[in-house]
C-alpha cells in the first residue's frame, strides 16, 4: 500500500517541494523515517500515532517507511507531522483524499491540533509557482496565505476535522480572498514639526527619504540626532502593495507576523542596540533567521551611537548595503536574505562628545580624537550618501512657541519625488534612485559641462572615490526629483556634494 503527498521545506525564503512518499507493508510494527530528517523530523513519529489514535482512526502498526524526498536535502522542524499522517491514513485506505496539487503543511499536537507555522507567504507564493492549485494548513495560518492569488487556501484546525471533510465529497470549504488594500496609518510617535530648527538636517532627511540614501548624523550631545532619526518613519513615502508582501515574507520566517492580520503595512523602522551582536545585526544561526538588517528590509535600520557599534557587525554591514540582499553561510550551504533598507546612523564627533561646540571646550586629546573617528572605516563611510552635522540648536529657537513645518508636507513632497523615481525605473523593477544600479546610470543621469566641471574638481579636491562619485550621482538626481526637474543641473550637483563635505569629520 504506497501513497504520495506533497508538502514543502524553507532554505532562507526560497521553498522547496517535498515530496513525502508512504509505503505500508505487512510485517512487524516499524516505523522509519527517511531523507535526512533532523531530530524534529524523527520524533514526528510519536505525535503522529497519538494524533491518528486521538483522531477517530485506526494507526495501523505493521511495516511503514515514509521517504521525504529529495533525499539531499536536509529537512528541519515539525512541519511533516500533518502530510505524514494524512499520507499514512491515505496508505491505509481510511480517507478518500486527491493529493494532487495539494500542499499540506503543519505541526500536529498529540490530540491532532495543526499547530502554528513561520514562513507561510514564502512557502504558498512557492507552491503557486510550481503549479499546486490547494494548501491545508493550520488555521493560524491561513490568512497569512491567502495573500497568495490564484491558491485555494484551506484552513484545518484538527485532524479529525480534515478526516471527517475527506470522508464526504467536496466538503472542503477554501477561504474567501479578499482585495489587499493598504490604508497609509498616519499615526506617528514622533513628528518633524515638533523638532525645532535644524533646517539643514531636515532638507537630508527629506532628501534621504525621497531616494532611500544612507545617512550619517554628526552632533554634540543633546542636539537633537536622535529625535530627528525617530520622525522619519513619519516623512517616508507609502509603502506599495509587492513592498509590504515582502517585508511580510521576512517577517514571517521570524515569527513577527499577526495571525489575524499578517500583512505589514508600514515601513520598519528597526532599531538595535549597539551591544547586538553579529548575528542579531546581519541574520544566521543554527536554524537560519533574519537579522536587524533583513527586518528593516523597504525601511529603516537606525544605527544610535555608530561608533558603539563592534568593529565586525559594522564590517558585516558592507556587503548588504551595496548588494541589498546579504549572504549567509553555514555548513550546509549559503543561504541569503534581502536587506534592501535606508541606514540612518548618528554619532558624536568626538568621545567627550563637544567638538565644534561654539560654547564648549573638547576635552578629547589628538590621539583620542581620532581613535574615535576610527571606529567608522572608510568603507563604511564611503556608503553613506549624506553625512551632515547638527549644530546645537539655538536657545531661542528652542523656546519658540511656532511649530515648525508639518511632517504631513514634507511627506507630500517625499512622495511626489518617489513616484516620479517608480515610473522612470518601472522597467528595471526597482523603486528609488539609490538602488539604480551603476551599470544603468548614465541611461537615467546626464549632466551638462558645468556640472561636469564642478564634480571633477569636487573629486579631486575631496579625494572621493569611483563609489562616492556614483552615489553623488544618484543623490543628485533625487534632488532633482525633489524640484521636479527631469535635468540634472548644477545646483543639484552643488547641493549633493554639500552634505559630502563634512565627510563625518568637524
Ligand atoms: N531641535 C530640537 N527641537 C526640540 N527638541 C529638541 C531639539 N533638540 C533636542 N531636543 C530635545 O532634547 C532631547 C535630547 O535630544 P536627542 O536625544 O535627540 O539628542 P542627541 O543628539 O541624540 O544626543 P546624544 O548625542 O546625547 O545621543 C530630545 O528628547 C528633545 O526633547
Ligand atoms: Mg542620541
Amino acid at each position: 500500500m504506497l501513497a504520495k503527498v506533497y508538502t514543502a521545506a524553507l532554505i532562507g525564503l526560497n521553498p522547496q517541494i517535498v515530496e513525502v512518499e508512504i509505503d505500508i507493508q505487512k510485517g512487524l510494527f516499524k516505523f522509519n523515517i527517511v531523507g535526512l530528517g533532523d531530530k524534529a523530523v524523527q520524533e514526528s513519529k510519536e505525535r503522529v500515532i497519538s494524533a491518528i489514535k486521538n483522531s477517530t482512526c485506526d494507526f495501523v502498526y505493521k511495516k511503514i517507511t515514509v521517504n521525504l524526498a529529495p533525499g539531499g536535502l536536509p529537512k528541519t522542524g515539525p512541519t511533516y507531522d500533518f502530510p505524514i499522517a494524512v499520507g499514512i491514513l491515505l496508505a491505509s485506505k481510511q480517507i478518500h483524499f486527491n493529493p494532487d496539487k495539494s500542499l499540506l503543511l503543519g505541526e500536529l499536537s498529540l490530540e491532532g491540533n495543526l499547530r502554528n507555522l513561520n514562513g507561510i507567504l514564502s512557502i504558498a507564493d512557492g507552491a503557486k509557482n510550481e503549479g499546486f492549485e490547494n494548501i491545508f494548513l493550520p488555521y493560524s495560518n491561513s490568512k497569512e496565505a491567502n495573500l497568495i492569488k490564484n491558491i485555494k487556501v484551506f484552513p484545518v484546525k484538527t485532524l479529525s476535522q480534515f478526516i471527517t471533510n475527506s470522508s464526504y465529497k467536496n466538503s472542503f470549504k477554501p477561504l474567501e480572498k479578499e482585495e489587499v488594500k493598504i490604508v497609509p496609518d498616519k499615526n506617528y510617535l514622533y513628528d518633524m514639526k515638533h523638532v525645532q530648527g535644524q533646517k539643514v538636517a531636515k532638507r537630508a532627511l527629506e532628501i534621504a527619504a525621497a531616494g532611500a540614501h544612507n545617512i550619517l548624523l554628526t552632533g554634540t550631545p543633546g542636539s537633537g540626532k536622535t529625535l530627528l532619526a525617530k520622525s522619519i518613519p513619519s516623512i517616508l513615502p507609502s509603502i506599495t502593495i509587492t513592498e509590504s508582501l515582502e517585508i511580510t515574507r521576512i517577517y514571517s520566517i521570524a515569527g513577527l507576523v499577526s495571525h489575524n492580520n499578517p500583512l505589514v503595512r508600514k515601513r520598519p523602522f528597526r532599531n538595535p542596540h549597539h551591544t547586538s551582536s553579529d548575528v542579531a545585526l546581519v541574520g544566521g544561526g543554527t536554524f537560519p533567521k533574519p537579522g536587524e538588517i533583513s527586518l528593516a528590509h523597504r525601511g529603516i535600520l537606525f544605527l544610535d551611537e555608530f561608533p558603539e557599534f563592534s568593529r565586525s557587525a559594522l564590517e558585516a554591514l558592507r556587503q548588504p548595503m551595496e548588494d541589498n540582499i546579504v549572504t549567509i553561510s553555514r555548513a550546509l550551504g549559503t543561504l541569503q536574505f534581502p536587506a534592501n533598507f535606508m541606514l540612518i546612523a548618528a554619532m558624536n564627533p568626538c568621545k567627550c562628545g563637544w567638538k565644534g561646540d561654539p560654547d564648549r571646550e573638547c576635552t578629547c586629546t589628538q590621539s583620542e580624537y581620532f581613535k574615535y573617528q576610527r571606529k567608522i572605516s572608510g568603507p563604511i563611510l564611503d556608503r553613506i550618501d549624506l553625512q551632515i552635522y547638527v549644530p546645537k540648536v539655538k536657545y531661542k529657537n528652542l523656546i519658540s512657541d511656532k511649530d515648525s513645518e508639518s511632517s504631513e508636507k514634507i511627506r507630500q513632497r517625499v512622495q511626489k519625488a518617489r513616484n516620479i523615481q517608480i515610473k522612470r525605473y518601472k522597467a528595471l523593477n526597482i523603486v528609488a534612485n539609490a538602488e539604480l544600479r551603476q551599470k544603468d546610470l548614465k541611461k537615467f543621469i546626464t549632466l551638462g559641462t558645468r556640472s561636469k566641471d564642478l564634480l571633477s574638481n569636487a573629486l579631486e579636491k575631496l579625494h572621493l572615490s569611483a563609489r562616492s562619485y556614483f552615489r553623488i550621482l544618484r543623490l543628485s538626481r533625487t534632488i532633482a526629483d525633489l524640484y521636479n526637474s527631469s535635468k540634472v543641473k548644477r545646483t543639484h550637483v552643488a547641493e549633493a556634494l554639500s552634505y559630502r563635505l563634512t565627510n563625518g569629520n568637524v
